[in-house]
């Protein structure tokens, strides 16, 4: 791997070529704001807000898109700098609601970060008058195109990580909005409802229809396929209030489908939800222990020949739990008779 070395701000730090200057900033824990850049996607440069001073260089570059050179000397807070961040952050504040404590996002927004970071305490420029409808189509997420400040990390999201394009940047000039193919609802339109847009999005543009704050987290894998996505459930009052993707996870790094990011607290906190075996006794289902259960099990499987058994395992459980399954077809009961509905 060739290194380079460069300056930020008089410390001298070493980068992977192929770096931005963003990231080799981040990676000397040199702060940078920024909007539209996002770890998973394509450089975009967009926000303006990553610009720095690069010496010999012309003009403001944007160093989410700038790649690191040998003996680069970059300066991230400069007073010209400064002054185009604050720009940029008025410009986008004046085209957005002033509704933060009624919003979902208050405290979690980009945008309220990078202006208090950047010190805006008045409005230079008047609102804007704009309003869009609130699209509630989606059983999940809404999406709110007043909140919207058109960084493209939904659009990106959908493309690059999700591949499905279900939304892009539509119209043009100050009609420019975030929208699916023919203006249709996001209900109607090829949106498979994963949510990866709702994730990144920056400001509560799209967010969740229903935000419960949690006590603590649990990490998990979801049960839904055998894929093995490691999620983080938030808990509170022992129910499980919120999922999110665990960016660790080595098969997901981080992102859910729609089964697994809305399709868990429901059913985890059904009252309808088996939690004990039950066995039929004279005619009526009953409620057992697990012991029990499995020696009821046990002594009926008994009266079988290897032949004369199969197992077909769930492409609901985890790889664990298949290959564990077809270990006690093989072993404990002796047959090949194996199969798994995942290959439907
Ligand atoms: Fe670089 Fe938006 S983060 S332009």
């Amino acid at each position: 791997m060739e290194k380079y070395k460069l300056t930020i701000n008089g410390k001298h730090i070493e980068a992977v070529r192929g770096m931005t200057v963003l990231e080799a900033a981040n990676s000397a824990g040199i702060y940078i704001p920024t909007l539209c850049a996002d770890p998973d996607l394509e450089p975009y440069g967009s926000c303006r807000l990553c610009v720095v001073e690069i010496e010999g260089m012309r003009g403001l570059p944007t160093s989410c898109t700038t790649p690191v050179t040998e003996g680069m000397v970059v300066h991230t807070e400069t007073p010209a700098v400064t002054a185009v961040r604050k720009m940029a952050v008025e410009l986008l504040i004046a085209d957005h609601p002033a509704d933060c404590l009624t919003c979902t996002k208050n405290q979690n927004c980009e945008l309220q970060k990078v202006a208090n970071y950047l010190g805006i305490k008045e409005l230079r420029f008047p609102k804007t008058t704009r309003k869009y409808e609130i699209d509630t189509s989606n059983p999940f997420f809404d999406i709110d195109r007043n909140k919207c400040i058109l960084c493209a990390r939904c659009v990106r999201t959908c493309n690059e990580i999700t591949c499905v394009g279900a939304i892009d940047l539509a119209f043009r000039g100050n009609d420019t909005k975030v929208a699916t193919f023919g203006d249709k609802t996001l209900f109607d339109s090829i949106c498979q409802s994963c949510g990866e847009c709702m994730v990144r999005c920056p400001t509560g543009a799209l967010a969740l229809k229903e935000v419960n704050n949690y006590t603590h987290e649990v990490k998990t894998t979801c049960p839904y396929c055998g894929v093995g996505c490691s999620m983080i459930l938030g808990v509170r009052n022992n129910k499980v209030v919120s999922v999110k993707g665990n960016r660790e996870g080595a098969s997901n790094q981080g992102k859910l489908c729609v089964k697994g990011r809305f399709g868990i607290p429901e059913f985890v906190n059904s009252p309808e939800r088996l939690t004990t075996p039950l066995i039929k006794k004279n005619g009526k289902l009953e409620k057992a222990s697990w012991d029990e259960a499995i020696r009821l099990i046990a002594s009926k499987f008994s009266n079988y020949q290897p032949e004369e058994v199969a197992v077909v395992s769930s492409s609901r459980a985890t790889n664990e739990a298949n290959y564990i399954t077809q270990k006690f077809a093989r072993s404990a009961l002796g047959t090949n008779n194996v199969d798994n509905c995942a290959r439907v």
